[in-house]
């Protein structure tokens, strides 16, 4: 991405530390897209960034053996923010699971607890036709999910495959929640809640889980203490999956835990048109300089099947750029200008292959990131 804050005419004391990880597969191909944007602000805007790019995931693995070197965390522990592409290659689909691409991700989301996944679904009007749904269920979609993202079944012990003494195997993996985690992943989705539409959904499967009974609790006793003034409503993990196809414009914010979220996020992205749109931001504990842990990357992974062809949509990875600016820089007027740019050049019929639709005028990654640019440029 090269070094932006070398010929910035600020002091190297107040540039932003900006990890970039871009990963592999299509990862690095839409993080150029980010780069020229990072440029253009840096000429035009001031945005002075001083970044430190990384391999991870097999990127890494080639290289160095591992998923994610420990010097790696260590920066993004000293970083403002973590940009991140996306992991995960079929290569190392037979090896461990300490060996795989994924562990990568899932190491800064422990190592720097980043607990609280912001995975907004929000459906751009241009994009209406692209939506698996109809037009008059997904119109004005608007809806944050906040998926925890360091605890659950991904991270429970026991876990692991035994042999049984018969020699057939066993899988083991474990749901765990506590108090704490589950209060503290809550706490956000309220404080988000009261800056859009008041009202959260807390999803869990308190019919058959035990962790469930115990998040629903957490949830309702919290709410009862500090967020009276918040609409509280609860649903099963299950239903709420039917009911994001159903009437997805019924909800504002839902809070859950890290397997349900996950797939629930998948399924919201669907609304919105693909998966190539969505960009989260990954919030974690603030740190003793003051600053908070927080990492952004695209819900897509790293689409192995289309990586090389220059033809990956490059918005969830722009849109990700754009909440670090607006939540670790407070630079909410230039992720505004991001926003805005992309919703301009999907009005204007340019599309990526993920989100053609009959009449639009079909573009590759490189054009793409382009046109956003340049709308960027006449807007500013
Ligand atoms: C996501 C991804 C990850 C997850 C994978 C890559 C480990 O699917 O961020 O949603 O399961 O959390
Ligand atoms: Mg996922």
């Amino acid at each position: 991405m090269g070094a932006v804050n070398q010929h910035g005419n600020c002091k190297m004391s107040e540039a932003h530390k900006l990890l970039v990880l871009a990963g592999d597969g299509i990862g690095p191909e839409v993080m150029r897209e980010v780069a020229r944007i990072v440029h253009w602000l840096d000429a035009n805007r001031g945005l002075k960034l001083d970044i430190t790019e990384e391999l991870v995931g097999a990127a890494s693995l080639a290289v160095h053996g591992v998923p994610i070197r420990d010097e790696v965390i260590d920066l993004a522990r000293k970083s403002d923010a973590v940009l991140f592409g996306s992991v995960g290659d079929p290569a190392w689909s037979h090896v461990g699971f300490d060996k795989r691409p994924e562990v990568a991700i899932l190491k800064l989301r422990k190592e720097l607890e980043l607990f609280a996944n912001l995975r907004p679904a929000q459906l751009f009007d241009a994009l209406i036709d692209a939506s698996a749904l109809k037009p008059e269920v997904v119109r004005g979609l608007d809806i944050m999910i906040v998926r925890e993202t360091v605890g659950g079944i991904y991270f429970g012990e026991p876990r692991g495959i035994e042999t049984l003494p018969d020699g057939s195997r066993r899988g083991i993996n474990t749901e765990v929640y506590t108090t704490s985690e589950i209060e503290r992943v809550a706490r956000v989705a309220f404080e988000m809640a009261r800056q859009r539409g008041n009202r959260v959904c807390s999803v869990e499967k308190c019919n058959v889980m035990e962790s469930g009974l115990l998040w629903k609790e957490v949830v309702t006793d919290l709410h009862k203490r500090e967020y009276q003034d918040v609409e509280l409503s609860h649903m099963l993990a299950d239903n709420c999956a039917m009911q994001l196809v159903r009437n997805p414009n019924q909800f504002d914010v839902i809070v859950t835990g890290n397997l349900f979220g996950d797939i629930l996020s998948d399924l919201a992205s669907m609304l919105t048109g693909s998966l190539g749109m969505l960009p989260s931001a990954t919030l974690g504990i603030v740190r003793e300089d003051g600053k908070r842990n927080a990492l952004y990357e695209p819900i897509h992974g790293s689409a192995p099947d289309i990586a090389g062809k220059g033809i990956a949509n490059p918005l969830a990875q722009i849109l990700s750029f754009a909440m670090l600016l607006r939540y670790s820089l407070n630079r909410a007027e230039d992720a505004e200008l991001i926003e805005k740019a992309v919703s301009n050049v999907l009005a204007s019929g340019l599309r990526t292959a993920d989100i053609m639709s009959p009449g639009m005028a079909r573009v590759g990654t490189d054009m793409m990131g382009q046109a956003v640019l340049r709308e960027m440029e006449k807007l500013a």
